[in-house]
């Protein structure tokens, strides 16, 4: 398995070839990038990362003018996520929900289907993630984006404080439609009941659909997603954060930002929802 750290290194790399240079240093500061790649078992502090030497081995200076001092970032060391819950009875409902799935025929979509891929990770997860549809990838393995876009997802979601294993990831459709084609209305009314149960059980404090279909389904408008995005809607009584699907992102590059501030305001609403308070926009 590639190391974080790593998988950071080459996402700086890669966003350096396609020409950007200030991704990661705007509002999360370099050393809250480092801290969540760091292991758990390195101490904070003295013996840190370095992460000039993380960006320059990346290709990218370290001292960006306009970059946060490291004063700020510990100031706000103290705000991250707590560690995973113990997962409890949410699990055993999601069990029985994704053994229901497995089994379904609900649509067409499950004729040309390898696997139902109904979503994966944290069950108690205070925010989850819900995308389009599997792709090839998905639909081979039965989990959700681990392609190309997963890969970008993980980041995304580690740069505001997410590492995939505290979160919950799945679509609203949870078979492929043929050759990746949109999902069709009917498809997305039949599979959506498995999705309203799936976050039922999860229960989580924040949603963040990714792409258009997820944010069109979750808040139950027909916007575009530039319109969608930037607001806090609700689905169902939970804030929703609508944003770039990771496919298009790794289409059209320029979008990353605007994607990256997405997953921080989603962080900002999380962050909120725990103290009871909200986010205005
Ligand atoms: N795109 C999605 O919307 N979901 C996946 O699981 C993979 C790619």
């Amino acid at each position: 398995m590639i190391p974080d750290r790593e998988l950071l290194r080459r996402f700086l790399r890669q966003r350096l070839d396609l020409g950007e240079t200030e991704l990661f240093l705007e509002s999360l500061t370099p050393e809250e990038a480092l801290a969540l790649v760091r292991p758990a078992s390195e101490p904070r502090g003295a013996g840190a990362l370095d992460w000039r030497a993380v960006l320059s081995d990346a290709g990218i200076g370290g001292d960006r003018p306009g970059g946060a001092s490291p004063s700020r970032a510990a100031a706000r060391q103290g705000s991250a996520p707590p560690a995973p819950a113990e997962p409890s009875g949410a699990r055993i409902d999601l069990r029985v929900l994704a053994a229901e799935a497995a089994g379904c025929t609900r649509c067409r979509l499950h004729e040309g289907r390898r696997n139902v891929v109904f979503g994966e990770g944290n069950p108690e997860a205070e925010l989850v993630v819900v995308g389009e549809a599997p792709g090839g990838e998905e639909d081979r393995t039965g989990r959700p984006f681990v392609g190309p876009a997963g890969k970008l997802l993980d980041l995304l979601l580690l740069s505001a404080g997410f590492p995939r294993d505290r979160v919950y990831i799945c679509n609203v459709l949870k078979c492929r439609p043929p050759n990746n084609r949109d999902p069709q209305r009917d498809e997305v009314e039949r599979c959506s009941e498995h999705l309203h149960r799936q976050l039922e059980a999860i229960a989580p404090r924040v949603l963040v659909a990714v792409g258009k279909f997820a944010a069109q389904t979750l808040a139950g408008s027909e916007e575009s997603i530039g319109k969608l995005r930037g607001r806090v809607h609700t689905y169902r009584g939970t804030p929703m954060i609508a944003t770039y699907h990771p496919a298009f992102l790794l289409r059209s590059p320029q979008w990353m930002r605007a994607a990256w501030k997405d997953f921080q305001f989603a962080r900002e609403v999380l962050e909120a929802q725990r103290s009871g308070g909200s986010v205005a926009r």
